[in-house]
This record gives C-alpha cells, sequence and structure tokens, in this order.
C-alpha cells in the first residue's frame, strides 16, 4: 500500500483524525514521524504533505522539525496550526509566542482572494481554534487568504508554490465544512486520485498476500469471531485458500451459545475454522486464582498453549495471521519512537518466535471503522461486524473473585437474558459494550413467602467510540427495570441486580 499522502505527525491530539478524514476522502494516507519522513518520500504514488498539530511551540529547544522548504521542492505541503507555524517559521516569517491563545470556535467572514483551496467554501464560516503561539507575519513571497473575525490569521498560501497553511483544525468536526477543505487540497492541489475503496484495499492485500505466501507454505490463525479477526482472516483465506487454517479457541469463559454461534456464522461465509473445546483446561487452571492479573496471565499462556499445540499439527505452517489494526502500530510506534515497530497482540505473543512463524497482519494501516468497511464489502454478517467487544480473558474477569463453573454458568445466563433484551429493543447497537458482572457478594431477599440468600450481580453498559473513554448508558429505567425482573425471576442463584453508573476515568469498563 503506497500512500498518496503522508501526515507527518507532531504529537497534536488530532493528527490520527487527519489521516482519517483524508480516507474518508478516498485517498490513502498514512502517519509518518517526522524523523523517518525521508524513508517515505521516494515513492511515485506521493502527491502531498499535510504537517500536523503539536504541543511543542516553533521555538521550543526540543520541537519536532521537517524541512519544509526540501519538502515544498517536490511536493504540495499543507500546515495545520504549528504546522502551519512551521512553514512561516522557516520561511522567514515571524510567530507569536504564546500572546494569542485562542480555544474554541472562530468566525471567517470573508476571503482575501479567491483560491482552488478554499472555492466553494459559504461564509460566514465557523472554524475551530487551538492554539497559543500565532503567526503574526508572512513571510515575503506568501498572502493570507482569510483572518478571522477577531484578526487572526487564519489560512495562507504562497503566491507560486503550492504550500498551504491554516490555523484552525480542519480535522475536527467543529469545523464546518473540513472535509471540504481537505478534499480541495488532496484534489485540485494536489491531483490525488480517489482510489482508496475497500474493493481496492481487499485486492491489493490478497496480491501481497499471494506473494509473501510460498505455494507449500500454511497460514495459521486464532480468530475470536470479532470483526478484526474476522475481517483479516477471510482476506488471508481469500489469498491462499485451503492453505488458511483457523482455530477458535473455546476457553469456557466465552457468552452463552457463542462459540457455536460464531462458527456458524463462519461457516456460513465459508471461512475454514476449527473450534477447540479446552473449556476444562482453562477452568482448572484457574481453580482457586481471586487476583485480576493472575487471571489474565494464566488465560494468555493457557491460550498460547493450546494455539500452538494445534497449529503444529498443521504441516507447513509458516505464517501467523493477526487482526493488528493501525491504532496499535501508531501507538506503539509513537511510543517507542520506531515506524516499524509493531505491538504484537496480547493473546498469542510470543509465539511467533517460538514457532518460527511470521505475521500477516493484513488490517495494520485500518483504523477500526474502516475494519468495518471491509468488512461489508467482504459480505460479513453483521453478527460478526457489530458484535460487541468482549475481552480475551471472557467472563474470568467479570466473575469477581474464585471463578467456578457454576459461576460461569450463573452469569452467563444473566449476561444472555440482558444482552438479548438489548438486542430485542433495539438498544445493543446503540451501547458500544455490555455485560454483567458476577459479584462475591450474596444479599438477603425474599421470593414468595421464604428467604432467600443469593448473589448479586451489576449490569454495565457503556457507550465509547474506542473504549480509552466511555461514558454510562442512560438505558430507560423501565428497560432496566425488566432486565432486573427477569434475571431474579429465571435464575435461580441470584436475587439482586444493580446498575453500573461509573464513567472511564475514573472507572474502567470492566471491574477486573
Ligand atoms: P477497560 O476495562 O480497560 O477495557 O476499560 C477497555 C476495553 O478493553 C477490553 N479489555 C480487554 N481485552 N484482554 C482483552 O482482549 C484484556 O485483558 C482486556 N481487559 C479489558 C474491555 O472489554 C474493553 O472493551
Amino acid at each position: 500500500m503506497r500512500p498518496q499522502v503522508l501526515v507527518v505527525d507532531f504529537g497534536s491530539q488530532y493528527t490520527q483524525l487527519i489521516v482519517r478524514r483524508v480516507r474518508e476522502n478516498n485517498v490513502y494516507a498514512e502517519l509518518v514521524l517526522p524523523e523517518n519522513i525521508n524513508h517515505y518520500l521516494e515513492n511515485d504514488n506521493l502527491k502531498g504533505i499535510i504537517l500536523s498539530g503539536s504541543p511543542f511551540s516553533v521555538y521550543d529547544k526540543d520541537a519536532p522539525i521537517v524541512n519544509t522548504k526540501q519538502l515544498a521542492e517536490q511536493f504540495p505541503v499543507l500546515g495545520i496550526c504549528y504546522g502551519a507555524q512551521l512553514i512561516a517559521f522557516q520561511w522567514g516569517g515571524v510567530v507569536g509566542r504564546g500572546d494569542t491563545r485562542e480555544f474554541g470556535p472562530s468566525i471567517i467572514k470573508q476571503f482575501e482572494k479567491q483560491d482552488p483551496f478554499i472555492h466553494g467554501i459559504p461564509l460566514p464560516w465557523k472554524v475551530w481554534m487551538s492554539h497559543s503561539d500565532a503567526i503574526k507575519k508572512l513571510p515575503e513571497g506568501f498572502e493570507a487568504l482569510a483572518y478571522t473575525e477577531n484578526d487572526i490569521l487564519a489560512i495562507f498560501k504562497h503566491k507560486d508554490k503550492a504550500i498551504y497553511g491554516v490555523q484552525f483544525h480542519p480535522e475536527v468536526v467543529h469545523t464546518e465544512h473540513g472535509s471540504h477543505l481537505l478534499a480541495r487540497f488532496l484534489f485540485d492541489v494536489c491531483g490525488c486520485e480517489p482510489t482508496w475503496t475497500p474493493a481496492e484495499f481487499v485486492q491489493e492485500q490478497e496480491e501481497i498476500i499471494r506473494n509473501l505466501v510460498g505455494p507449500d507454505e500454511h497460514v495459521v490463525m486464532a480468530v475470536s469471531g470479532g470483526v478484526d479477526s474476522s475481517v483479516a482472516a477471510t482476506i488471508i483465506h481469500r489469498a491462499v485458500g485451503h492453505r488458511f487454517h483457523g482455530f477458535f479457541v473455546d476457553t469456557g469463559l466465552m457468552r452463552k451459545g457463542e462459540p457455536t454461534e460464531i462458527i456458524e456464522a463462519y461457516k456460513h461465509i465459508g471461512l475454514p475454522v476449527e473450534l477447540i473445546d479446552a473449556s476444562n483446561e482453562f477452568l482448572s487452571a484457574l481453580q482457586d486464582v481471586t487476583d485480576p492479573e493472575q487471571k489474565r496471565r494464566i488465560i494468555g499462556h493457557k491460550f498460547i498453549e493450546v494455539f500452538e499445540r494445534e497449529a503444529r499439527k498443521i504441516k507447513g505452517a509458516k505464517w501467523l495471521g493477526q487482526g493488528t489494526i493501525y491504532p496499535d502500530v501508531i501507538e506503539s510506534a509513537a511510543s517507542e519512537s520506531k515506524a516499524d515497530k509493531i505491538k504484537s497482540h496480547h493473546n498469542v505473543g510470543g509465539l511467533p518466535e517460538k514457532m518460527n512463524l511470521r505475521l500477516i497482519e493484513p488490517l495494520r494501516f485500518l483504523f477500526k471503522d474502516e475494519v468495518r468497511k471491509v468488512g461489508e464489502y467482504l459480505g460479513l454478517p453483521d453478527t460478526i461486524l457489530k458484535r460487541h467487544p468482549f475481552p480475551g480473558p471472557g467472563l474470568a474477569i467479570r466473575i469477581i473473585g474464585e471463578i467456578t463453573p457454576e459461576k460461569v454458568k450463573l452469569l452467563q445466563e444473566a449476561d444472555a437474558i440482558f444482552i438479548q433484551m438489548l438486542r430485542e429493543h433495539g438498544l445493543y447497537d446503540y451501547v458500544w459494550q455490555a455485560g454483567v458482572i458476577l459479584l462475591p457478594v450474596k444479599t438477603v431477599g425474599v421470593m414468595g413467602d421464604s428467604r432467600t440468600y443469593q448473589y448479586a450481580v451489576a449490569l454495565r453498559a457503556v457507550l465509547s467510540t474506542d473504549g480509552m473513554t466511555a461514558d454510562w448508558a442512560r438505558l430507560p429505567h423501565e428497560f432496566l427495570a425488566h432486565v432486573s425482573n427477569r434475571i431474579i425471576n429465571e435464575i435461580e442463584g441470584i436475587n439482586r441486580v444493580v446498575y453500573d453508573i461509573t464513567s472511564k476515568p475514573p472507572g474502567t469498563i470492566e471491574w477486573e
């Protein structure tokens, strides 16, 4: 995959958004760290460079930089916020330090000149500012295209070269026509082609995989029923056919009926996935364990052990498929300051070295919403594409304290009622993730004429976009009442239901 646009990551919180907005215009863009940019410039496909914002000031000693003069010799350049200030600074303009703090909406009422970059944008125009430094004087050869109503330079360009700068953030939704503005840069300034589509992506990945995997070599992969691993597996399977071997490990800690449902869904789309029932192994390894981190460790090790045992049965297994996605790659690249460093998936970490397997990660440049679009294109059913996230350790981290088969059963039943009712009431897709937690607490109740002394459960339902932050879902009271009644009436062993109203932060989504 060769990008048409590079977004230089100077560390702003919005850099990923810039890439997403570019890609929403069907132009493939990648994020690069400033120190790595030279490795990416020898690419015939490359048509433009976007410089991101940054928490730094151009005057800071450690401020991240690229040579904008050199880049502009070869490509159109668009600087956003800090990126715009860096252009102004390097070309000899004046950047005022910290004296024009501006956070929030600002209005552009008129354009100083017409230009293809701003063509078709209606006025007045609301843009989103977030800066303290500001450009006070443009360098020689540059001109202003717009100021805000507070007289802040909002848009500028070089008179003869394709160099643009915007002080506001076109990538955030609060800026009106932000995507239109980026489209003008991409198509009218850079001459990009709108070729980034799921169909193109799948075709290209299939070719890459076919070229990588030798004719006698096989690919093994653990799939979870979630969107990432399922989409990745489908692409790999399309590329190598019968040499793809998928495994679904039933840890015994899944939702009620889920392993069968997932295997059925795979069957339906013709993806060869073998169900490995290892529930007894997992449950006995977890006996008497109460510490959450120890539960995770045990499950992680067990998972590798079980998967390795199965994978070793495949003669010619040389490759390990994984559903790693772009945010994982960016995260680890940024933290290690190396673009080529990959975070290996926790579930099968360590296995590639041990079994001498090489990795195939067809989704490592996709955002989650793009993975879904590719999944739709591939014809994957909603049971996979819209499935709520579910943690690898499964119900083990939703049974607080010691895990027993009886507790797993109780929790599975309660969880099944909650999820089924979310679906029936049209709330499943509204909620980002939901589940039930079995508490290590028994409480007193009355059923009919007799006193009960049984477990309490907590319902958890959150709204989120990426799981990094989350808010508790304001589910209707009547709905919650109904769920609570059904759980208590139908499940012998649970006599109290509470609803978790903690957001993240300060809480986490899971309780353990
Ligand atoms: P927390 O609880 O950290 O969860 O707010 C954020 C998201 O991550 C999932 N999660 C896990 N997923 N292994 C996983 O594969 C884990 O150990 C794990 N712990 C939490 C959680 O379900 C939520 O979607």
